[in-house]
């Protein structure tokens, strides 16, 4: 039976990765969990052991999949708390900066960028209700470049500023923050030795390190927090290499 005084929380891309992550974290606290995500086949939860998680097909590169997904998520739950805009495209290795195409930079933008734009919109007046609160999940790529990423880092460094300009227009409702994590292993990259040992922590991070600050972010603990923008990246961004 559902608890009509359990928090629920929105995960976007919460699917696989860091999303999946969060979702399990929150799942754990006793929260109802809404992942909203393009690839629902590809979740890795147990809903026999989840009756707090509903999984809703959703593009949100797509208005009206957004629309629904929150009309069907209010009808299931009641009522919504939390929104995390996970859902992303990770930037592509091998691209080049010259044969990136249009195409290319508006599949990111729309993803990375829009899509928190729309969930944060069409959330808004149920978060309201709740004084609930958004978080942004952003990169380290909005800060440094190693080159060639450019849709990818303009969707994260527009995110960042998308998560200030939000936190004053939905004061004092709602509160949104930012987090931009480093290198993050999602089970689906190879990762050497010597990746972990470059990060002044000693090692690469881990999607339950986002989840934990996610869970932080949300919590009344951080009440008095807003708008800003958290680097969960094992002190890459702080190290200096010129060799
Ligand atoms: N892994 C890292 O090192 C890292 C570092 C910094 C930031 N991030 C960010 O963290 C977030 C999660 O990354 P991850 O590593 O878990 O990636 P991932 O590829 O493992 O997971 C991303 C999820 O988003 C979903 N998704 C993609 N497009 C969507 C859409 N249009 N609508 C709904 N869902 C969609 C995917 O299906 C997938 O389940 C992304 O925003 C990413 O940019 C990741």
């Amino acid at each position: 039976m559902k608890d009509k005084n359990a928090k629920v929380a929105i995960v976007t891309g919460g699917g696989q990765g860091i999303g999946a992550e969060i979702a399990l974290h929150l799942l754990s606290q006793n929260m109802h969990v809404i992942v909203a995500e393009l690839h629902p086949e590809s979740k890795n939860f147990n809903l026999k052991e989840h009756d707090r998680l509903l999984i809703i097909k959703t593009d949100v590169k797509k208005e009206t999949s957004i629309k629904q997904m929150i009309k069907r998520g209010i009808n299931h739950f009641g009522r919504l708390d939390y929104l995390v805009n996970n859902a992303g495209i990770l930037p592509d290795e091998h691209a080049v900066f010259e044969k990136i195409t249009l195409k290319t930079w508006n599949d990111y933008i729309a993803t990375n960028l829009t899509g928190a734009f729309l969930t944060s919109k069409y959330a808004a007046p149920h978060l309201r209700k709740h004084k609930g609160s958004i978080i942004n999940i952003a990169s380290t790529r909005a800060l440094q470049s190693e080159g060639n990423c450019e849709p990818y880092a303009a969707s994260k460094g527009g995110l960042v500023a998308l998560t200030h300009e939000l936190a004053i227009s939905l004061a004092p409702d709602i509160r949104v923050n930012c987090i931009s994590p480093g290198w993050i292993d999602n089970h689906h990259m190879k990762i050497t030795k010597k990746d972990h040992e470059v990060h002044p922590v000693g090692r690469v991070g881990k999607p339950e390190d986002i989840a934990h600050l996610v869970s932080f972010l949300i919590s009344d603990k951080a009440a008095f927090i807003t708008g800003q923008n958290f680097i969960a990246d094992g002190g890459m961004t702080i190290k200096m290499i010129y060799k």
